[in-house]
């Protein structure tokens, strides 16, 4: 038998997926032949060696090519993407795609076209990179009830906060450093804004769920706010700052599904299991009943591990092949029409503060601080008075448990006070 399978893009990743699949690892791999490569540009020098023939600029000629057997997408971005998934949907193929951001806004129109033509969609290499966590969240972990899935999701964010952390750099420093290794998107405000693992958390949370997740509506933070300075202080009271993407159930939930997910830089105890992920690395934890807690890890990004996970799912097409088994579809299960999330507004959640004010360094300034924290309800654990710049003292202040909009009243009062100059920094401090 001979599989020829249509690549669409060759990139890092599909430039991977060809240097896999010219060594394979697997027998089943051996029938595998790369029929055509779709690119943008037929000049680019290429870092494997496709025979000219198979490269093309028609990429709607390979979605639609009764010769192909299936289709591989990896040029990311919206369109032509989507459009190209569904087309090749339409001509019968299954698909395997790396498209987060596709399948965090238009899934469920894909997975439903899918299910029609009784087609599969595969998407491993979506989120976590060589991390099977999609596997994991469709099979071996849906014998227990997920009550959270914590994430970290993109690679270049960790990579820059571990440089600023371990290295001192600075965030430009460690953001260039990130797109020399390949890492970082060719926008990097995807990954630096949070998007990306707002993407990733909105597939994670469907398929921990078994929900559609409205990807707009995920409150989203990126790294840039975070300081030398912040990470310091962190680091003293035994914290380390990540980028988390979060899905877990809300307290006090009715009929339907209600789900906290949002995506922010947060401080963690250096003890918590996403603590010591460093680099590239993702990690995902995951926390279910009778489960308990199970961290998958491992490298978040880049050509060998993500090309790793697009060649998995086509072990898995191959396999399936062999039994003529129909695949799940990957989101839902096997519900045709799953129930969309409502999402608890961040202003709700409950989350503990670390806060920066600037302020003047005279009697009575802590105390009316914690004065306006105590009017909103805001327990404090801690108020410490930290370094002097130019008369104006840093004081740091972590609390206790609070709704986000109790934290948010008392700020907007605390930075109204005559001794107050700014207030530079508010993280969530998670445990
Ligand atoms: N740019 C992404 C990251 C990799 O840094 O994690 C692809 O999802």
């Amino acid at each position: 038998m001979v599989y020829r399978v249509g690549l669409l893009g060759l990139g890092t990743v599909g430039t991977g997926v060809v240097e896999i699949l010219q060594r394979p690892p697997h027998p089943l791999l051996q029938a595998v032949e790369i029929a055509a490569v779709g690119v943008r540009s037929l000049d680019k020098p290429r870092l494997v060696p496709i025979p000219p023939e198979c490269l093309t600029t028609n990429l709607e000629g390979i979605v639609s090519d009764p010769e192909i057997d299936a289709v591989i997408e990896l040029m990311g971005g919206l369109e032509p993407a989507r459009s190209l998934i569904l087309k090749a949907i339409d001509h019968g193929k299954p698909v395997i795609t790396a498209n987060k951001a596709v399948i965090a806004r238009y899934g469920e129109e894909i997975f439903q076209a899918a299910a029609q033509a009784r087609v599969a969609v595969l998407l491993e290499a979506a989120v976590g990179g060589g991390i099977p966590v999609i596997q994991a969240l469709q099979q071996s972990l849906r014998a227990s009830r997920i009550q959270a899935v914590w994430g970290i999701i993109n690679g270049t964010t960790n990579f820059i906060l571990s440089q600023m952390a371990q290295e001192g750099s600075s965030f430009a420093e460690a953001l260039a450093q990130a797109q020399a290794h390949g890492y970082a998107e060719a926008d990097p405000s995807a990954d630096v804004e949070g998007w990306d693992a707002a993407d990733k958390i909105a597939i994670l949370a469907s398929l921990a769920f078994g929900v559609s997740v409205p990807r707009q509506a995920i409150p989203c933070e990126g790294i840039g706010s975070i300081s030398s300075t912040d990470i310091r202080y962190a680091r003293e009271w035994g914290y380390t700052f990540k980028l988390l993407a979060i899905a877990q159930r809300a307290e006090g939930q009715g009929g339907e599904p209600t789900l906290d997910i949002r995506v922010h830089p947060a401080l963690l105890p250096v003890t918590h299991p996403l603590a010591n992920i460093h680099g590239v690395d993702n990690a995902v934890w995951v926390q279910g009943d009778p489960l308990g807690q199970v961290v998958l890890s491992g490298p978040g990004a880049g050509r060998g591990p993500t090309a790793s996970a697009v060649v998995g799912d086509l072990l898995i097409l191959l396999a399936h092949l062999q039994t003529g088994a129909q695949l799940p579809n990957p989101l839902w299960g096997f519900a045709a029409s799953p129930p969309v999330a409502s999402l608890l507004p961040l202003a709700e959640a409950q989350s503990e503060f670390y806060v920066r004010v600037l302020a003047q360094d005279r009697p009575g300034v802590m105390g009316a601080i914690g004065t306006c924290f105590g009017r909103h309800g805001v327990s404090l654990e801690s108020i410490t008075q930290k370094e002097c710049h130019q008369e104006l003292a840093e004081i740091v202040i972590l609390t206790h448990s609070v709704r986000e909009a109790d934290c948010r009243q008392a700020l907007a009062e605390i930075q109204q006070l005559p001794q107050v100059a700014e207030i530079p920094s508010l993280f969530r401090v998670l445990r």
